[in-house]
């Protein structure tokens, strides 16, 4: 039977509790939550995720005094950083505390916590009384669910409750930063809190761009090949030069291509040219691509800047099988 969706915040911070699965809103994708203290209820994410065990699990708590009992808070940078940016789409990778199970991080040594922006989320962590665990709600690799119904698509039968506040207001993962110098700190995964506003905070930002190395990823499951759509996607630099074979779809920022007529479908993600926009739309209109109809999607890469950084990153991904 598929799970059912509700906006009864207590009842799912119970089934947390009682060690259940609950996926839930945040602001950049829904996620897939269990009790982050709890290895059995962490072992039922990764079972439904069809998700390997190297890959872990972000942290989500609802203020910053909750995380003093599970990870170490004294790099010089903390203090900046979350003040600045949390409640919000970024992740701190921390020294883990013995409290956190090893499964929740595949073993190694820091934990990826994070605050999110969408009040329901808070409310649902602060009710359940425990750190909640939460990859995004979709079967691993596929395409990050951004609504409700998303979720009930891949995870229906596997979640017990999904907590509806509507659409994601960000629509792209959150940023996972590990912080390194005093003012310096390394990018495993670009997202929703952008290169341009850690740079108003830190001197030097390196992205780690591991997208090419399948063996040493630095964030374990920022594999090549992510987000995927069943149907293969082409990224166009250039409409001018690309074929726009019959059965092709196109994913475009602000305006449909030139001779757009031999289209299927077409999707214009922000008429007004706002990346904030594009992201919010982004993952559903990817989904909405991906029918049995279209042989392939043209998805047409995105100005290399604030938010379009993390689209591009995703779309690349995505393109990869
Ligand atoms: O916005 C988000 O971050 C969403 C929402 C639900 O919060 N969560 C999310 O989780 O995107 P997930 O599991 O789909 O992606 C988390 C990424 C994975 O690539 C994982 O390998 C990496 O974070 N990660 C988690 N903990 C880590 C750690 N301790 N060290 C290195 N990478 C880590
Ligand atoms: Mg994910």
């Amino acid at each position: 039977m598929a799970a059912e969706i509700t906006r009864n915040v207590a009842r799912c911070a119970q089934v947390l509790r009682t060690g259940g699965l609950v996926a839930f809103a945040t602001e950049t994708v829904y996620g897939l939550g269990a009790n982050a203290l709890n290895p059995t209820a962490v072992a039922k994410i990764f079972a439904a995720k069809r998700r390997p065990e190297f890959d872990p699990l972000i942290v989500h708590v609802a203020e910053i005094g909750d995380i003093e009992p599970l990870a170490k808070t004294s790099h010089p940078l903390f203090e900046t950083l979350s003040q600045q940016f949390w409640p919000g789409p970024l992740t701190l990778l921390l020294p883990k505390l013995d409290i956190i199970p090893d499964l929740v991080t595949s073993g190694l040594p820091d934990v990826g916590i994070r605050i999110p922006a969408n009040d329901v989320a808070r409310q649902l962590i602060k009710v359940a009384g425990v750190p909640v665990a939460a990859p995004s709600a979709n079967l691993f690799g596929r395409t990050s669910p951004t609504t409700a119904a998303h979720v009930v698509e891949q995870l229906g039968e596997s979640v017990d409750l999904v907590l509806d506040d509507g659409p994601c207001s960000v629509g792209v993962e959150s940023t996972i930063v590990r912080m390194t110098g005093p003012s310096s700190l390394e990018v495993l995964r670009v997202g929703g809190t952008t290169l341009e506003m850690l740079q108003t905070v830190c001197s030097e930002v390196t992205v780690v761009s591991n997208l090419l190395d399948e063996t040493a990823p630095a964030a374990p499951g920022q594999l090549a090949s992510h987000y995927a759509p069943l149907t293969p996607i082409q990224i166009v630099n250039d409409w001018s030069t690309t074929d726009l074979p019959p059965c092709a779809a196109a994913l475009c920022f602000q305006q449909a291509p030139p001779d757009h007529e031999n289209l299927s479908i077409v999707e214009i993600l922000s008429p007004d040219g706002s990346l904030v926009e594009a992201t919010a739309n982004f993952f559903a209109a990817l989904r909405r691509l991906d029918c049995p109809d279209i042989d392939v999607i043209l998805a047409e890469r995105f100005p290399d800047r604030e938010l379009g950084v993390a689209l591009n990153d995703r779309l690349r991904r995505a393109a990869t099988r």
